[in-house]
C-alpha cells in the first residue's frame, strides 16, 4: 500500500501554484484587452501595449499558461493517485515543469514584440515550436511511464481523456507547426492557401476538443466523484462517451472556415460533425452531473462542489451553443461578430477556468498538508466568479446578434442601412459591460490568490493531509 511519502508531489504542488499565478497574469491581460475595446486609449500609442499583440499574449497566457498548469498538476496527481505508483521519473517531470515555464516566458517576451507566426493559438516562433516538443514528449513518457508501471490492472476513465489530450496534442502540434525558417525568429508555414487554413482549423478546433475539453473532462471524472464522495454516475457512459467524443472532435474542424474557399462537401462534412458532437459532449455532462444523484445538498454548503458542477453546466451550455453556431446559416450571422467571443469565454471561462478552480482547491490543502485558511471565501470567490461570466457572456451575446444583425440590415433601395462604424460604435456599452465582467473575475482569481497564500504559509496542518488510498481512486 502506497503511502504519502511515495508519491511524487513536488512537481504537482509547483504545477498547482503556478496555475494561480498564471491565471491572474493571463486574466490581467484579458481585462486590459477587453478595456482597450472600451477606450482605445489605453493602449497609449506604446507599439507593444497594443491589442494586436496583447491579444495573442492574453490567448496563449490563459489556455497554455493556465490552463496547461492545471492540466499537468491534475494529470500528474490523478495517474500516481489512480494507479497507485509514484510518477515515473522525477527528473524528467522536474524537466516538463521548467521547460513550461521557460516557454511561457518566451512567449510573454516575443508575442509583445511582434514575433509571431501569426497562426490562432500556433502563434510562437520554431525555436519556442521545438522546445514545447520536448517538454511535451518528456510529458508523454512521464505519463505513459507512470501508467505502464501501474499496481492496478484497470485504468481509470480520467487517464484516458488525459492520454488522448496528450497524444492528439502532439500529433496537432506538430503537423500545424511544419515551417520553413527563414532566420531565428522567423519561418513560413510549408502549408499555402486553403491548405494552411484547413490545416490551422484542424488544429485549432482539435486544441479545444482536446486541449480545452478532453483533459478537463479528465479533471471532472477524479475530482467529483471524490468531492462528491459518490462514484461516478455511470461508468459505462464514461467509456461510450470517451470513443465518442475522440472519434466525432476530429471531423469538426472545418466549421471554422464555413464559407471561405474551402470545399463545400469539406464545410458540410463539419457542420454535420459539430451536430453529431452534442451527443457526447451532453452524455459526459450528464455523467458529471448526476454523479450528485443522492448527495444534491452538498451544493448547498460544499463551494468546492459548486466550482465543479457549475463548470460542468456551463461545459453543457457552450458545446450546444456550438453545434448551433456550426450550423451553417446560424454561422453566417455569428461568424466575425463577438457572439463568438461570448461562446468562447462561457466555455473557457464557465467551463475550463471553474472546473481548473474548483481542482486546484480541492488540491492544494491536501498537496502542502494544510487545511483551507478560508472555506469563506471559497464562497466570495464562487460568487464573484460567477456574476462575471453572467455579465461577460450576456454582453457578448447582445453585442454579437446585434453586430450580425446591422451588418445585413438593408435599405428597400437595397443599400446598407447602417455603416461599419456605427456598428462599431454600437458596441460601447456591452464592450463596458464586458470589462466589469472580466474585472469581477480576474477579482476572484485575487481572493483565491490570497486564500492559497494564506492556506500555504498558515499554521493550520490537516489531521491526516493525504491519506493512503483505500481504492483504486
Ligand atoms: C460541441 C462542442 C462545440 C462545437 C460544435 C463548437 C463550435 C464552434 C463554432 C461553430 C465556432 C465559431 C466558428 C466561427 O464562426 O469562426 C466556435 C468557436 C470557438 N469555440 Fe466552440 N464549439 C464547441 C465547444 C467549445 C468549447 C467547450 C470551447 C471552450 C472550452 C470552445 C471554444 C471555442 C473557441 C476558442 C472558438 C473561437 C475560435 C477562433 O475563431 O479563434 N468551443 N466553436
Ligand atoms: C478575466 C477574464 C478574461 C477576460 C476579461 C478576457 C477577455 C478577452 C478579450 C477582450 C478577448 C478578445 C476578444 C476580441 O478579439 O474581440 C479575448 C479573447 C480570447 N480569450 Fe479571453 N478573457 C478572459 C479569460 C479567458 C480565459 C480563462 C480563457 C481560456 C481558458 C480565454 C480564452 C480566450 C480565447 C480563446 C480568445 C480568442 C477568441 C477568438 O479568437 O474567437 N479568455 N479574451
Amino acid at each position: 500500500m502506497p503511502t504519502q511519502n511515495s508519491y511524487n508531489y513536488k512537481v504537482v504542488r509547483q504545477f498547482a501554484i503556478m496555475t494561480v499565478v498564471w491565471g491572474i497574469v493571463g486574466m490581467l491581460v484579458g481585462v486590459l484587452i477587453a478595456a482597450q475595446m472600451a477606450w482605445p486609449v489605453l493602449n497609449f500609442d506604446i507599439p507593444w501595449l497594443t491589442f494586436g499583440r496583447l491579444r495573442a499574449l492574453h490567448t496563449n497566457a490563459v489556455i497554455f499558461a493556465f490552463g496547461g498548469s492545471a492540466l499537468f498538476a491534475t494529470s500528474y496527481y490523478v495517474v500516481q493517485r489512480t494507479c497507485h505508483v509514484r510518477l515515473f521519473s522525477g527528473p524528467l517531470a522536474g524537466f516538463t515543469f521548467w521547460g513550461w515555464q521557460l516557454i511561457i516566458v518566451l512567449a510573454a517576451i516575443t508575442l509583445p514584440l511582434g514575433i509571431t507566426t501569426s497562426k490562432e493559438y500556433a502563434e510562437l516562433e520554431w525555436p519556442i515550436d521545438i522546445l514545447i516538443t520536448l517538454v511535451w514528449v518528456s510529458y508523454a513518457v512521464v505519463f505513459f511511464g507512470t501508467l505502464i508501471k501501474r499496481k492496478i490492472p484497470h485504468i481509470y476513465v480520467a487517464n484516458w481523456f488525459f492520454g488522448a489530450f496528450i497524444i492528439t496534442v502532439a500529433i496537432l502540434h506538430l503537423g500545424n507547426s511544419a515551417a520553413l525558417p527563414v532566420n531565428f525568429l522567423k519561418s513560413y508555414s510549408v502549408y499555402s492557401g486553403v491548405q494552411d487554413a484547413m490545416v490551422q482549423w484542424w488544429y485549432g478546433h482539435n486544441a479545444v476538443g482536446f486541449f480545452l475539453t478532453a483533459g478537463f473532462l479528465g479533471i471532472m471524472y477524479y475530482f467529483i466523484p471524490k468531492q462528491a464522495e459518490r462514484p461516478v454516475y455511470s461508468y459505462r457512459l464514461s467509456v461510450v462517451h470517451f470513443w465518442a467524443l475522440v472519434f466525432t472532435y476530429i471531423w469538426a474542424g472545418p466549421h471554422h472556415l464555413h464559407y471561405t474557399a474551402l470545399p463545400n462537401w469539406a464545410q458540410s462534412l463539419g457542420m454535420v460533425f459539430s451536430l453529431i458532437l452534442l451527443a457526447p459532449s451532453w452524455g459526459g455532462m450528464i455523467n458529471g452531473i448526476m454523479t450528485l444523484s443522492g448527495a444534491w445538498e452538498k451544493l448547498r454548503t460544499d463551494p468546492i462542489l459548486r466550482f465543479l458542477i457549475v463548470s460542468v453546466s456551463f461545459y453543457g451550455m457552450s458545446t450546444f451553443e456550438g453545434p448551433m453556431m456550426a450550423i451553417k446559416t446560424v454561422n453566417a450571422l455569428s461568424h466575425y461578430t463577438d457572439w463568438t467571443i461570448g461562446h468562447v469565454h462561457s466555455g473557457a471561462l464557465g467551463w475550463v477556468a471553474l472546473v481548473s478552480i474548483g481542482a486546484m482547491y480541492y488540491l492544494i490543502p491536501r498537496l502542502f498538508g494544510r487545511e483551507i485558511y478560508s472555506v469563506k471565501l471559497i464562497e466570495v470567490h464562487f460568487w464573484i466568479a460567477t456574476i462575471g461570466i453572467v455579465l461577460y457572456i450576456t454582453s457578448m451575446w447582445v453585442a454579437g446578434i446585434m453586430q450580425g444583425l446591422m451588418w445585413r440590415a438593408v435599405n428597400t433601395d437595397g443599400t446598407l442601412t447602417y455603416s461599419f462604424v456605427e456598428s462599431v460604435q454600437a458596441m460601447h456599452p456591452f464592450y463596458i459591460v464586458r470589462f466589469l465582467g472580466g474585472a469581477f473575475f480576474l477579482v476572484g482569481m485575487l481572493i483565491m490568490a490570497y486564500n492559497v497564500w494564506r492556506t500555504v504559509v498558515g499554521a493550520k496542518p490537516a489531521e491526516a493531509a493525504i491519506p493512503a488510498p483505500a481504492t483504486a481512486h
